[in-house]
């Protein structure tokens, strides 16, 4: 399968609303959820590591999967020894990984996933007991969001299909939130955080 964002990793982390989004999703996180140094972390999609790093700060081990190899380069080259992600390079729905997470994060992922059901069934299995999810992503659109909607399946989320189906994936507390206002010249786009626990 194609990477489709081979060429956007290389610019990936110069885009302010990118840093700035990664950090108000991060934040949002923070006040839902008290982390801690013995929790391991995925971060699904996790791309260049605006968010998986940010968390990684607070937690054990912070883990993140990505289907694009060159979003994943691009993370590697940011690791350190004191702060580091080890990664999948793998679609974990297709391919399920066999370890449980502390917690599931995710940013700005979801609209590229086709089918939902199998999203949350997959997160769920790859839950502990008592582990909490947090998924930030675009409400609904009009389709102008992104310039080209290649591989975006979805124009954003509405709040009670969502929780809807969160629900009938066995997650309980289900809650949803605006976060953030992504403003572009024509137009302002919402974005939410959906948690939930196991
Ligand atoms: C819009 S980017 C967001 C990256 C990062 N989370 C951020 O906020 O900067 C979407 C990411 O999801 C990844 N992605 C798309 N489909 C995926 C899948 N099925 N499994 C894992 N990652 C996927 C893409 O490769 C890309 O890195």
């Amino acid at each position: 399968m194609a990477d489709l964002f081979k060429d956007k990793a290389k610019v990936w982390d110069s885009g302010s609303i990118r840093v700035n989004g990664a950090k108000k999703i991060a934040d949002a996180i923070r006040e839902e959820f008290k982390l801690h140094k013995q929790m391991q972390i995925l971060d699904f999609g996790v791309g260049t590591g605006l968010l998986g790093f940010d968390i990684a700060s607070s937690v054990g081990q912070m883990y993140g999967a990505d289907i694009s190899a060159e979003m994943i380069n691009k993370l590697q080259e940011k690791n350190t020894s004191q702060l580091s992600i080890i990664t999948y390079t793998q679609d974990i729905i297709k391919e399920p990984l066999e370890q449980v997470f502390d917690g599931i994060i995710s940013s700005m992922t979801l609209h590229h996933i086709e089918h939902l059901k199998d999203f949350f069934g997959t997160i769920y299995n790859n839950l502990v007991d008592g582990g909490f999810i947090a998924i930030a992503d675009l409400q609904t659109e009009d389709g102008t969001f992104h310039s080209d909607n290649t591989g975006v399946f979805h124009f954003g989320f509405d709040k009670d299909t969502l929780i809807k189906i969160a629900q009938e994936s066995g997650f309980k507390n289900v809650k949803f939130k605006n976060i953030n206002t992504i403003q572009k010249p024509e137009k302002d786009f919402g974005i939410f955080l959906l948690t939930a626990t196991k």
